[in-house]
């Protein structure tokens, strides 16, 4: 994996422009309501965090934010302009995601997986891809390229021809991580980025997510290990039953009695984290 970096980066500006913006986001699924007007914006350089308890609302709203689904009422806005409503769309227009159930091609090479991502961004006609052309060519070696080049930044070059389906579970959510990058994002979701792993794998994926982020790519990342949200992330924002309870900086929010009270039906580490305070 590339160096991580070794000092924190300066922190969002309040007064850097706002990237994504969600305004009163509703999703009801019959008659539940599994978003309840839920606004944020999220900004340039920033990392967000999303936590909340089970169904809360959180898969539900990056799936929102990422064209899979279309909110009942609100709005979702990408520097100023209504997010397209298909998610071909939307990861053109430059937001990208992982998925809670990692959904790689389990067939396919670990390099394949990364050009699936990279295609969004190639501009061959039809026609130059079928006869195989000079452009296309040229475009597949560029493709082949980047895609050594994000294997290498997330630490998978040594495994890049194994078959995704033989890469252990940390390594296939980076390889997710690898094939979402490759679409050239400007916002990058990733949903339970360290579910699964190991203590060290998880510091390599908080890593890897400031490094992303010193690329000038914007992240929101959802989790259940607070402590690895609390020391990554600039904001937080904290969903219940569908609806924002709290959102602000990482310290704030930690001691917020309102997301202790919230937690109290988790996991009694996860409390823990959140009373004591959970910065590595
Ligand atoms: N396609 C759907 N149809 C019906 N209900 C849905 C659908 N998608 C989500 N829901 C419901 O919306 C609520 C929120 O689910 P969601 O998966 O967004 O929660 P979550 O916060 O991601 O939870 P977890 O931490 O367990 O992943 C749940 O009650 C869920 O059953
Ligand atoms: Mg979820």
């Amino acid at each position: 994996m590339i160096d991580p970096p070794t000092v924190r980066l300066p922190t969002a500006r309040p007064s850097a422009p706002t990237l994504l913006r969600a305004s009163r986001v509703t999703m009801e699924f019959g008659g539940l309501a599994a978003l309840r007007e839920v606004s944020f914006g999220l900004a340039e350089r920033e990392v967000l965090g999303l936590i909340g308890p089970n169904g809360a609302g959180k898969t539900t709203l990056f799936n929102c934010l990422t064209g899979l689904y279309t909110p009942t009422a609100g709005a979702v806005t990408l520097r100023g302009r209504a997010l397209p409503r298909d998610s071909a769309r939307v990861t053109e227009s430059g937001v990208a995601r992982t998925f809670q159930n990692i959904r790689l091609f389990p067939t396919m090479t670990v390099q394949e997986n990364v050009l699936v991502g990279r295609h969004v961004r190639m501009r061959q006609g039809v026609l130059s891809s079928l006869l195989h052309g000079r452009g296309f060519r040229r475009s597949e070696a560029e493709a082949a390229n980047r895609a050594s080049q994000l294997l290498e930044f997330v630490g998978l070059t040594t495994v890049s021809d194994e078959l995704a389906n033989n890469l252990s579970y940390g390594d296939q959510r980076r390889l997710e991580i690898a094939r979402a990058l490759a679409t050239d994002p400007s916002v990058l979701l990733l949903d339970e980025p360290t579910a699964g792993m190991n203590a060290a794998e998880t510091e390599n994926t908080r890593r890897l997510i400031l490094a992303i982020r010193e690329q000038g790519i914007a992240v929101v990342v959802i989790e259940h290990d607070t402590k690895f949200i609390f020391s990554l992330c600039d904001r937080v924002l904290v969903l219940v039953q569908g609806a924002v309870l709290v959102e602000g900086g990482a310290d704030e929010v930690q001691g917020d009695p309102r997301v202790i009270e919230a937690y109290l039906g988790a996991p009694p580490s996860d409390v823990d984290a959140l009373i004591h305070g959970g910065r590595a």
